[in-house]
């Protein structure tokens, strides 16, 4: 049998011990053990952003991460941010801005640009595109993707509130 382990999940501010195989993917425990599907699987390897992710803060590629790794790390994902009455600065800029077609890939890209807005790098649009390269949309929304990323960084705290 496949080797096991146990480490608690810590995902939007919820604590999950699991007990699982010690291979399973960060995006894989989210989906299927914790039910939290917000989170795209694209590519499953690493080359499409739909599955981006913050672990302590940052951006991660949750397809390429191991869910034993984030033992007790703060791990956040789409469904932590706003709600259907209030949403979160960069969900309504994405609305305001047509910034997604089909939306298979909204919830990667507003992690990623959450994590571009905390490192600093949403300076110019061509910053922009720089560090949401990683970010893949199939529907070619890039421009309004950038526009709306333009909106949130440009007001005073930076988008995130
Ligand atoms: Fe992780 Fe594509 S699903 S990068
Ligand atoms: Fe369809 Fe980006 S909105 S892939």
């Amino acid at each position: 049998s496949l080797p096991q382990t146990e480490f608690t999940l810590r995902v939007n501010g919820r604590d999950h011990p699991l007990r699982t195989d010690a291979r399973l993917t960060l995006l894989d425990a989210l989906h299927d053990r914790l039910g939290l599907t917000g989170t795209k699987k694209g590519c499953d390897q690493g080359t499409c952003g739909a599955c981006t992710v913050h672990v302590d803060g940052r951006r991660v590629l949750s397809c390429l991460t191991l869910a034993a790794q984030c033992d007790e790390r703060e791990i956040a994902t789409v469904e932590g941010l706003g709600t259907e009455d209030e949403l979160h600065p960069v969900q309504r800029a994405f609305l305001e801005h047509d910034a997604f077609q089909c939306g298979y890939c909204t919830p990667g890209q507003i992690m990623s640009a959450l994590g571009l807005m905390a490192e600093g790098r949403a300076g110019s649009p061509d910053e922009i595109r720089e560090y949401m390269s990683g970010n893949i949309c199939r529907c070619g929304a890039y421009q309004n993707i950038v526009a709306a990323i333009r909106d949130v960084a440009g007001t005073e705290d930076g988008g995130r509130a």
